[in-house]
């Protein structure tokens, strides 16, 4: 006979925080967001790799690339690449993050002597980019021959069909610097010579890196940016559980500090073989996170497979009609809880804590908190992302109001069947998500600086200037249908007619 749970599966917006003491020593600016990454013997020895932020971005085409990864690293938390692509431009995303190295930016949009002035307008538009190198092959790496930024055309003077060779700063104008320069030197340049980049050449004048001025700024700026030994931003990256003979090594090679499997449904063998996969040829040296479960078991058979964090949730994500189409799921909320009190029990028996990611369903920042609350040590999100000039995603204008593309990779627009893997080859396929708009939200730095600073504040009002303390101080309260009424603006005419739920996240 079926198994039934006898309360039904529930979601964040079914719960409140109550406040606790809070002690004048605990305030915002106190409040420290670490939290480990990959599995490790607690009380015994560092987390190998920790989050200054408790946030990472989604395995996603629309969200994940290495222009997010570097945003993200700067604020504390890490990408993951997506993988539904090849292999070989999905290890090239990982490498430039690498290669970014404090400030050193390895150019992805170049120019070629003669691309024209409309396919230059269109990549700005594209990629954001105004500043564009030109080089003999139009690629990263080849002679350089001269830069593009906007100071060089006018749109209204010039025809669309003007080659590049006629209108940049061609080399013999440029100021440039030898690899080896350090980013103190590259900076004192830049000043120098009152430019807004550099670029720094190898010893046959090919491209290596540009610097930009606001990029050494930005560096010191931020103490929390998740950097490795060699001061190079931590970047994830997503496989499948299909080609990772070919994957990983690639990957591994390109730099990733972790991988993930992206899976809608990770309680299965594939992923186990992945994870075996792994350990046979990398030992521990490689880190991977598993998933996605919902329950106990799930978590049980992950952590005993090897895997270093386990992803939760099934069903939540903003784009996601998995519930719809397959009728399986749970509650985001209830997932988390029990997936947490797992971990615990495991940590217990064994001593070793596998950290637990809530992915999905992330629609308030007071979820955020919520979900930390609830267990989860970090959150994965999409739809948050995905709404920020640095995702992928292109930003159009609907109704009068910006917004960016954003869409599931189990939508046909993604077509990454891979991520549902039942064995075997795939000659019959299903959507598990749609293609949408979001609401264009501007920069990642000045929006994750708000949400941080209402997760701190609600830490403190629990009395909590850890995660883990926030934990053990929380109590959480289910709320009723009228008490979420009673909690938005209500009985007064608002000025503001917008809800806010589309003012504010
Ligand atoms: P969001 O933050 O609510 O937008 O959810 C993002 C999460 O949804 C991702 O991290 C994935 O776990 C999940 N997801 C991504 N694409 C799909 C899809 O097409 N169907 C179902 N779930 C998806």
């Amino acid at each position: 006979m079926a198994f039934y749970y006898e309360e039904p599966s529930r979601t964040f917006n079914e719960y409140l925080l109550v406040p606790g003491h809070t002690p004048a020593s605990c305030i915002p600016a106190k409040v420290d967001l670490k939290t480990p990454l990959v599995r490790y013997r607690k009380g015994q020895e560092e987390c190998p790799i920790s989050l200054n932020i408790p946030m990472v971005s989604a395995i996603m085409a629309a969200v994940s690339d290495d222009h997010m990864a570097v945003a993200l690293a700067t604020e504390g938390g890490i990408s993951f690449i997506y993988g539904n692509q090849t292999i070989e431009s999905e290890a090239a995303m990982v490498a430039r993050v690498k290669a970014y190295k404090a400030g050193f930016v390895v150019s992805d949009t170049n120019l070629s002597p003669d691309t024209t002035l409309e396919e230059v307008v269109a990549l700005k538009e594209q990629t954001g980019h105004s500043t564009m190198p030109v080089t003999d092959n139009g690629q990263a790496g080849g002679k350089l021959l001269g830069i593009v930024t906007e100071r060089d055309y006018r749109l209204s003077r010039m025809s669309l069909d003007t080659k590049v060779s006629e209108f940049m700063t061609p080399r013999e104008n440029l100021v440039v610097a030898t690899e080896g320069t350090s980013l103190k030197e590259a900076n004192d340049i830049i000043w120098d010579h009152k430019l807004n980049s550099l670029p720094i050449v190898d010893a046959n004048d090919n491209l290596c890196y540009l610097v930009f001025r606001q990029d050494y700024d930005t560096h010191k700026e931020n103490p929390l940016e998740l950097l490795d030994n060699e001061k190079r931003y931590l970047v994830g990256a997503g496989i499948n559980s299909r080609d990772y003979a070919e994957r990983v090594p690639a990957l591994v090679e390109a730099g990733a500090d972790v991988l993930c499997i992206d899976s809608s449904e990770g309680y299965s063998d594939w992923q186990k073989m992945t994870i075996e996969w792994v350990r046979e040829h990398y030992g521990n040296d490689v880190k991977i996170g598993a998933g996605n479960v919902v329950d106990r078991e799930g978590f049980r058979f992950l952590a005993e497979a090897g895997a270093d964090f386990i992803k939760v949730g099934i069903g939540g994500g903003s784009i996601c009609i998995t519930r719809e189409t397959k009728g399986i799921g749970r509650g985001q909320a209830t997932a988390t809880i029990e997936v947490a009190k797992a971990r615990d029990e495991y940590f217990e028996e064994t001593g070793i804590y596998v950290p637990i990611c809530s992915d999905g369903g992330i629609v308030y920042d007071h979820h955020i908190s919520l979900a930390l609350a609830m267990g989860a040590d970090f959150v994965m999100l999409g739809r948050y992302f995905a709404r920020f000039d640095e995702s992928p995603s292109a930003k159009v204008m609907v109704n009068g109001t910006y917004m960016k593309e954003y869409w599931g990779e189990g939508s046909a627009r993604a077509r990454n069947w891979g991520r549902y893997d039942l064995g075997g080859k795939k000659s019959l396929s299903f959507e598990e998500g749609v293609d949408s708009y979001v609401p264009y939200a501007g920069s990642l730095k000045d929006n994750i600086a708000v949400t941080l600073l209402k997760i701190k504040s609600t830490m403190c009002n629990c009395g909590a200037l850890t995660i883990p303390e926030f934990r053990d101080k929380a109590k959480l309260t289910t709320v009723s249908s009228t008490s979420i009424v009673e909690g938005g603006a209500h009985d007064v005419l608002l000025k503001d007619k917008t809800p806010y739920a589309s003012r504010v996240r």
